[in-house]
């Protein structure tokens, strides 16, 4: 396991993209959706970075993961209990990979009649993006590995590490 950034580096990068969205959305009513588990730690960090007065939710994602499900299908745990007609929404995630969970998050929320929804991840993991779309702000960009800590999981292992680290899976076992 190698630390790629550590709680320092990760601070900084919070602080930067805290001023950028309170920039961003200066004037505006802004609903911030967290993604448990994996986004707890990074979304608790930039709603204290964000300076303007926020609402947050909260809910929980399953990917189905598999090649033969329908692109983009995603299970809706816990879905949101507030309204988000008539407001600009931010979701916060840990990471982007194939940016299929995402999509299908932003466009089941873009059925609920916001004014507009965009995509925060601390990690942008680029090389095996499936679908069109980008993060609209994001901490890190990583372009393959498995990447733990700062709310990441191997298998619900390793989420409170305080830095963001690559592990390399072996073959599914303990990794090195
Ligand atoms: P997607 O492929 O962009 O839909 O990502 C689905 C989910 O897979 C993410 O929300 C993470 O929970 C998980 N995931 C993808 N890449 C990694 C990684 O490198 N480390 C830990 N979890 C990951
Ligand atoms: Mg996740």
């Amino acid at each position: 396991m190698k630390v790629l950034f550590n709680a320092g580096e990760i601070a900084q990068k919070v602080k930067e993209l805290g001023d950028e969205i309170t920039a961003a959305y200066e004037g505006c009513n802004l609903y911030i959706i967290g993604i448990l588990k994996g986004g707890f730690i990074f979304m608790s960090d930039l709603v204290r970075a964000i300076r303007m007065p926020v609402r947050i939710g909260f809910v929980r994602l399953s990917s189905y993961g598999n090649s033969d499900r329908p692109q983009g299908n995603v299970r809706i745990l816990d879905d949101l209990e507030d309204a988000i007609q008539g407001r600009h929404v931010l979701i916060v995630d840990d990471i982007m990979d194939t940016g299929q969970s995402l999509l299908a998050f932003k466009k089941h929320l873009e059925s609920k009649g916001p004014i507009s929804v965009k995509i925060c991840t601390m990690i942008n993991k680029t090389q095996r993006r499936t679908v069109d779309m980008e993060p609209d702000y994001y901490g890190f960009r990583v372009p393959e590995g498995f990447i733990v800590g700062y709310g990441l999981d191997y298998a619900e292992d390793y989420r409170a590490l305080p830095e963001i680290c690559v592990i390399e899976p072996n073959n599914g076992r303990e990794p090195a």
